[in-house]
């Protein structure tokens, strides 16, 4: 059965897309059958995956705002294991539109039912914000993985995001279903400061077991690999940040299987 894993944090900039982009391709590496779903305005994902912007017809963003089918807008990509349900930069008005739909948080959860059995693992790269686009992906989600960036003031704002969790629990609850906290990633340590390590003391303390082993580093390799627009881990192979993202692949099997 597909698990669908929304990664999620309102917080700009703290490896987001990095990490749905590494952990499908390093799934892919494991015969894992990935969908990754760009829900982001600003396509990075889309791009990351070697998906010329201009070159589709439907995005995500009709999907939710204008009911077109999920099938129509899914698109192969240069790995035979990973497809991806893009997104398209400068869409206006489309929380104007959805707003007037009273099911409207469950729009991509309704979606999704009929094709997430067709994947190990659903992918949702969330945009940074708490709006109605990212619950619409909390909804539609068995877990999450909230990244966490090793730098000062870490753990800011993860109550609102942890509050807004506990909402979506409760709206799916009504149909007896669960969302999880599935781990928390800290990300983009720099294994030359103090501070990292402090962080990953605080973020320990507060979220325990949730906490995945595997600790993603600060490096090079992995924000060259962004400029370029590929993966790390094809980017890189041997890079460390590519390493740890294979390694956050196996961690996530060994707890899905746990489930
Ligand atoms: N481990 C890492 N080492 C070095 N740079 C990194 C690492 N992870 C991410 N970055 C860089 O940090 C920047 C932000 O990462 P990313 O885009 O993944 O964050 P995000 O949470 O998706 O951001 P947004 O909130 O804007 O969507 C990017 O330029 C990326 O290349
Ligand atoms: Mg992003």
């Amino acid at each position: 059965m597909g698990i669908v894993i929304s990664i999620a944090n309102q917080k700009g900039g703290v490896g987001k897309t990095t990490t749905a982009i590494n952990l499908a391709s390093s799934l892919s590496y494991v015969d894992k059958r990935v969908l990754l779903i760009d829900l982001d305005y600003q396509a990075n994902a889309t791009t990351c995956l070697g998906i010329n912007r201009g070159s589709f017809e439907y995005s995500v963003f009709d999907c939710l705002a204008n009911d077109v089918a999920i099938e129509k807008a899914i698109l192969h990509t240069d790995s035979p294991l990973i497809d991806v349900l893009p997104a398209r930069t400068m869409v206006e008005g489309i929380e104007e539109k959805i707003i007037t739909n009273t099911n409207r948080d469950f729009i991509l959860h309704t979606k999704l039912k009929d094709i997430k059995d067709h994947f190990d693992y659903v992918l949702i790269d969330c945009p940074p914000s708490l709006g109605f686009v990212t619950i619409n992906a909390m909804v539609a989600s068995d877990g999450i993985i909230i990244p966490v960036q090793c730098e000062f003031l870490a753990m800011d704002g993860l109550t609102q995001l942890l509050n807004i969790i506990r909402m979506v629990q409760g709206k799916k609850k009504v149909n007896m279903e669960t969302l999880t906290v599935f781990g928390v990633l800290l990300t983009m340590l720099d294994t030359r400061s103090n501070a990292g390590y402090q962080v990953i003391n605080e973020v320990k303390t507060y979220f325990g077991e949730k906490v995945f082993q595997t600790i993603i580093p600060r490096n090079v390799s992995c924000s060259n690999a962004t400029f370029y627009g590929v993966p790390v881990t094809e980017f890189s192979p041997k890079s460390k940040s590519s390493l740890s993202y294979r390694q956050l692949a196996k961690e996530v099997i060994m707890r899905h299987d746990e489930t």
